[in-house]
C-alpha cells in the first residue's frame, strides 16, 4: 500500500527504520522480541580490530530526559565477530551495517579490508564520533582534516557503501558532512552522543568512571534534529537521522527535517519493540496522510509545499 523504501545508491532498505549501534547488541539479543528482518536494517555494535575490555564500572547514568553512558567500545574484536557472530546473524533479511573503530588510521583501513570479504555485510558505519576512548574515536570526527583523511583512507579499500557517523561536538556540524561527502561517503548518520557528565552528590565524585560519557535520549534530540536539517540541505547523499527518538512522532520529525532513514538507539533499552512500533506508526501515519510513498514526505518542510 504505502512504498517505505529508500535507498543508498543501489543498497535497498525496505523500511527506513534501523537501530543504532551499541543500543541492539548484535541484533539476535532482540530475537525473542521482535523479528530483526522486519527492520530496514541493523547496525552492530561498535568493533575494533583487537578486543576491548571497555570502561571501568560506574559507565551508565541516567539524567533528565536522557542518559550518560561511558562504554568505551567493548568488543571482542573483529577476529570473534567472524567466527562467531557473523555466522549467527546469516539468516536475517535485512541490511546488516557494522559500525567500524580504531585508535589509528590503520586499524580502520584493516577492519573495512575484512569487512569487504564479509557477503552478508552490506555497509559499514564509520564511527568517528566516539567519546568514550582514550584515542581515536571522536579525536576523528572533531577535527576536519582527520576526518577526511580517514574517509579517504577506508573510501580507498572498501567497495560497498561507506555511511560515516558524525559528532555533534563540533562547532559546524556541516564543514563536516561536506568533507566527508567530497572524499566519498555514501551516506552521512547522526548524531553520535553529545559530551556530558554528572556528578554523584551523595557519594560525592563523578558518576561515571570517566568522568565525561556521551548523552542520548529525548535530551538531545532537538540538537540532533537541528543538525540533520542543516546536513540534509547541504549534501546530496541520504542522511540517516537518529537522537532521542523515542516514538514515530519524533521519527517524522527528523524524516520531514531531511533524513532519509533514522535509527533507534536509547528507546530500545526502555522498550526492546520500539524500533518496530515507530516502523507501523511511521506507515500509519503516512495511509492517514494520504501518502503512498515515503519519498513524499522527507524533507516535506524545506519545500515550497
Ligand atoms: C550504551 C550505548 C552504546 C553506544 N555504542 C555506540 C557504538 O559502539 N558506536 C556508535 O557509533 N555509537 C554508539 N552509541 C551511540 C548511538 O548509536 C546513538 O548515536 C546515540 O545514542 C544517539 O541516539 P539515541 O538518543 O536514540 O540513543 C551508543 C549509545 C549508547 C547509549
Amino acid at each position: 500500500m504505502v512504498n517505505l523504501a529508500f535507498s543508498i545508491g543501489d543498497l535497498h532498505f525496505k523500511n527506513p527504520v534501523l537501530t543504532a549501534s551499541g543500543t541492539f547488541g548484535n541484533g539476535s539479543e532482540f530475537d525473542d522480541f521482535l523479528d530483526v528482518s522486519r527492520l530496514g536494517g541493523i547496525v552492530l555494535k561498535g568493533t575494533t580490530l583487537e578486543p576491548r575490555e571497555g570502561n571501568l564500572y560506574p559507565r551508565m547514568a541516567e539524567t533528565p530526559s536522557g542518559m550518560l553512558n561511558a562504554v568505551g567500545l567493548q568488543n571482542k574484536g573483529i577476529d570473534y565477530f567472524e567466527k562467531f557472530i557473523y555466522p549467527r546473524i546469516l539468516n536475517y533479511n535485512t541490511n546488516i551495517i557494522v559500525n567500524i573503530n580504531g585508535s589509528y588510521i590503520e586499524d580502520y583501513i584493516a577492519l573495512a579490508e575484512r569487512i569487504n570479504r564479509l557477503e552478508k555485510i552490506s555497509a559499514i558505519e564509520l564511527n568517528i564520533s566516539c567519546p568514550n576512548v582514550k584515542m581515536g574515536g571522536m579525536a576523528f570526527g572533531t577535527n576536519l582534516a582527520s576526518a577526511r583523511e580517514v574517509t579517504r583512507e577506508v573510501r580507498s579499500v572498501y567497495s560497498k557503501k561507506l555511511i560515516v557517523k558524525l559528532s555533534p561536538n563540533v562547532t559546524n556540524i556541516v564543514d563536516f558532512a561536506r568533507v566527508v561527502e567530497e572524499e566519498g561517503a555514501d551516506s552521512i548518520s547522526l548524531i553520535n552522543t553529545l559530551l556530558g557528565m554528572a556528578v554523584d552528590v551523595v557519594n560525592m565524585k563523578p558518576s561515571l568512571s570517566t568522568v565525561t560519557g556521551g548523552l542520548s535520549g529525548p535530551a538531545i534530540k532537538p540538537v540532533a534534529l537541528r543538525m540533520v536539517w542543516q546536513v540534509a540541505n547541504a549534501v546530496k547523499i541520504p542522511v540517516i537521522g537518529m537522537g532521542g527518538i523515542m516514538s514515530a512522532s519524533d521519527a517524522l520529525e527528523f524524516l520531514l527535517a531531511g533524513a532519509s532513514a533514522v535509527q533507534i538507539g536509547t528507546a530500545s533499552f526502555i522498550d526492546p519493540q520500539a524500533s518496530v512500533k515507530i516502523l507501523e506508526g511511521i506507515e500509519n501515519y503516512l495511509i492517514k496522510k494520504g501518502f503512498s510513498d515515503l519519498k513524499e514526505i522527507v524533507g516535506y518542510i524545506n519545500r515550497d509545499n
